[in-house]
């Protein structure tokens, strides 16, 4: 025990442990929660010129990647440190783990510190899904899904609850993971079907997503499996050298990024030239510019995540506090009485 003083209300940060984070999923749902995100995220999308935006920097090694993805409105500022290692799989950890922090901009200080690994499996699926609600062909109901990892259900409940899919095919190179998404998603009211190749997966689908991890250009769609007016959603090629589709199919499709400085390094369009034209999606999201423009045309969303979706889903976890309760006070700050007298601080909290 210390005499030193508790610290002051501005130290105290609230932060949402993983704990919480699955608590507060389950106290609202997830299929509610990411209909929830996705209103953040279109929003955000909606005011995408007042933001800072970088591409993320990114610090690669042969096993992976980490990275810091910071943005910010004007009013708040946030950042997601997230790491992406394929070889973690069969290494027992987990590919993608994540955490953030929201900031004041006026005095900089933290006004949030969230776990994201499970929050990033939120926002992407809302991110995919707010996509796909402008690009997929009307009435879809058949969603194939390729990879069958960490982001396989979310997106599973967020095309259902966000675009009014029924059915559900999937394939994974390791039937097991096949297996662990299809037991987990027995009770969501999608008619899901295991599939044992990713042709037999895409078969009738009118929306394909792609999450699989490889650290190589890899051929998880050839341009035989995409028939006219199909809606790609292809998030696991995220990385330099890291693609899942075909160059061809590029060709043939009209591709939609978030950011298009930061997509041209990691996306799929990697593979195309650098002045390849492409759509960012916000410009469709605000009217500016097509999305779907009939049902033969094959719309491609050149996923990578950008930072603004981490933003938004802080912003959205942020404003859940107080409706859920599930989060905690950490004494993240050095806040002293007397702002220059840090050093006394620290010696009279000796005792
Ligand atoms: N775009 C985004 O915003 C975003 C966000 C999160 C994750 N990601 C990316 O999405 C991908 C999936 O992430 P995750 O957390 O689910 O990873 P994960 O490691 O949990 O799952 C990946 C799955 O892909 C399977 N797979 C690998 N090669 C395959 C192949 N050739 N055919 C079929 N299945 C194959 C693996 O067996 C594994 O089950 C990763 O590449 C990750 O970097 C992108």
């Amino acid at each position: 025990m210390t005499d030193a003083p508790a610290p002051s209300k501005l130290a105290m940060v609230p932060f949402v442990s993983v704990a919480q984070m699955m608590e507060m999923v389950n106290t609202i749902g997830p299929r509610q929660m990411m209909a929830e995100l996705a209103e953040y995220i279109e929003t955000d999308f909606r005011r995408w010129e007042l933001f800072d935006k970088t591409p993320r920097v990114a610090s690669h090694s042969p096993e992976g990647v980490i990275e810091l993805m910071p943005t910010s409105d004007g009013e708040t500022y946030g950042f997601k440190y997230v790491n992406g290692h394929p070889s973690n799989l069969r290494r027992g950890f987990q590919t993608v783990t994540a955490f953030g922090v929201l900031a004041r901009v006026d005095n900089g200080y933290p006004i949030l510190l969230s776990e994201m690994t499970v929050l990033t499996a939120l926002r992407t699926a809302a991110t995919s899904a707010v996509a796909a609600r402008h690009l997929a062909p009307e009435g879809a109901k058949t969603l194939a899904l390729i990879g069958a990892g960490a982001q396989c259900e979310f997106q599973a409940l967020a095309f259902q609850e966000m675009i009014g899919i029924e059915k559900v095919r999937i394939y994974d190179i390791d039937p097991a993971a096949t297996q662990k998404a299809v037991a987990n998603l027995a009770d969501s009211g999608l008619d899901v079907t295991a599939c044992d190749s990713g042709e037999e997966a895409v078969a009738g689908a009118e929306i394909i997503t792609t999450c699989t991890a490889d650290k190589q250009y890899a051929t998880i769609l050839t341009d035989n499996m995409v028939g006219r007016g199909v809606h790609i959603n292809a998030i696991g090629g995220d990385c330099p050298g890291k693609t899942e589709l075909h160059r061809d199919i590029l060709l043939r499709s009209d591709i939609f990024v978030e950011y298009p400085e930061q997509t041209r390094i990691e996306g799929e369009i990697q593979q195309l030239d650098p002045d390849h034209p492409v759509t960012e999606l916000w410009e469709v999201i605000t009217g500016r510019k097509e999305g779907r423009r009939g049902a033969d045309q094959i719309t491609l969303f050149d996923s990578v995540g950008f930072a603004t979706e981490d933003f938004s889903a802080l912003r959205y976890v942020r404003d859940q506090l107080d409706r859920t309760g599930h989060y905690s006070m950490l004494d993240l700050l050095a806040d002293p009485d007397d702002t220059r007298d840090l050093f006394g601080m620290v010696r009279r909290a000796k005792g």
